[in-house]
Order: C-alpha cells, then sequence, then structure tokens
C-alpha cells in the first residue's frame, strides 16, 4: 500500500469529497478547519514529532485516502489511528484493511506493539470495520467505542 506525506490542500479536498463522515459523526458537512485539525491536534502530552499524517494512494493516482497515527499514546508502545478516511469510490474493496495491514507493519518496524482506534456509535461502519480486522473493544462511553489489536495481529499477511 503506497503512501505519501499529506498536505492540507489535498486533505481538505479528500474531506470534501467525503462528506457523509462529516455528516455521520459531527452533523455537518466538512468545513476548512478539520483538515487543520488533523494535522495540529495531538493528545495531552505527545509532541507533533510524535504525529503522521500519510495520505493513502492506489496506483498513481492522487490520494484517495488518509490516516493520522500518533505514536506511545495512551501508553509506550502503542499507537493510536485517530482517523482512517477514505474517499466513497475507495470504500469495500479491502483497501482500508490493506491501509490498516501497512499501517501496524510501520508500527512494528518502529518498535510498537499495539494500535488503538475509535468508533463513533453514530458511524456504525467503523465499528463493523475494526471488528473485521479483529480489533477489540476496551472502552466504550456511551458516544465513542475504543478498539485494540496487537500490532502483528493486524499486520496480518498482507
Ligand atoms: C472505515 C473505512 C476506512 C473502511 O475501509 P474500506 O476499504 O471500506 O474497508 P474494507 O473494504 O477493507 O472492509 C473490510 C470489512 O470491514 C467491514 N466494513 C467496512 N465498512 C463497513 C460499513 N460501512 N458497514 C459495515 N461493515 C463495514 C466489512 O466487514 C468489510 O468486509 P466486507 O466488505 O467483505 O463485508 C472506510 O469505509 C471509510 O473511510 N469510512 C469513512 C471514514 C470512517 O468511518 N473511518 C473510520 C473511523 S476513524
Amino acid at each position: 500500500m503506497p503512501w505519501t506525506v499529506a498536505e492540507e490542500a489535498a486533505v481538505r479536498a479528500l474531506f470534501e469529497r467525503s462528506p457523509d463522515y462529516f455528516e455521520a459523526v459531527e452533523g455537518r458537512p466538512p468545513i476548512d478547519d478539520d483538515a487543520s485539525t488533523l494535522f495540529s491536534d495531538l493528545p495531552p502530552g505527545r509532541s507533533p514529532a510524535d504525529k503522521r499524517v500519510l495520505g493513502v494512494t492506489v496506483g498513481d493516482g492522487p490520494a484517495v485516502g488518509v490516516v493520522d497515527l500518533v505514536r506511545d499514546w495512551p501508553a509506550p508502545g502503542t499507537w493510536i489511528i485517530g482517523l482512517v478516511l477514505l474517499e466513497p469510490a475507495a470504500r469495500r474493496r479491502g483497501t482500508g484493511t490493506r491501509v490498516v495491514a501497512t499501517i501496524a507493519e510501520l508500527v512494528i518496524a518502529e518498535g510498537g506493539e499495539r494500535l488503538r482506534a475509535a468508533a463513533h456509535h453514530r458511524n456504525p461502519g467503523a465499528d463493523s470495520f475494526w471488528r473485521s480486522l479483529g480489533f477489540t473493544a476496551v472502552d466504550d462511553d456511551g458516544e465513542i467505542a475504543v478498539f485494540e489489536s496487537a500490532a502483528f495481529a493486524a499486520a496480518g499477511d498482507n
């Protein structure tokens, strides 16, 4: 699965092609701030150097998706996937599964051991996606379910 370092303008365009996700989770279409927030948002105690925002490419075309990752949160060795988003035309073809396998390989290569992700209950496809990859729910506040997997398990044989 090829990666690029994502650029904010490309992410903004990608978000504009993916309004369904923002309607489901935020109750509104994407706004310009969503792209800048993706680059700047950090969990407590993490620095910009701990964060990667990566574009997902298929073939030679422009990015069809984006992923953001933060290392060592909430615990050393755990990497949190803040967002994995593919534009609608790129979904349900196994690309998301391959993206997570590639993330897992990257995390293992950097010494990480676990992956964490979240699914908003207003976005039931995300819950099904993480479960389909063998992630298990480790927390749920009634609004957001948190999932984890061992990185080696998520790497699969992709
Ligand atoms: C979630 C997302 C990344 C999944 O990527 P994808 O390429 O569509 O997923 P895959 O094709 O690899 O699907 C793997 C399995 O996950 C489950 N799944 C994925 N999307 C689903 C959906 N919308 N509803 C129910 N199950 C779903 C299915 O079991 C699927 O297997 P199947 O197609 O054989 O039934 C993509 O749908 C997306 O970008 N959605 C919008 C953003 C989002 O919700 N991100 C997740 C929260 S961070």
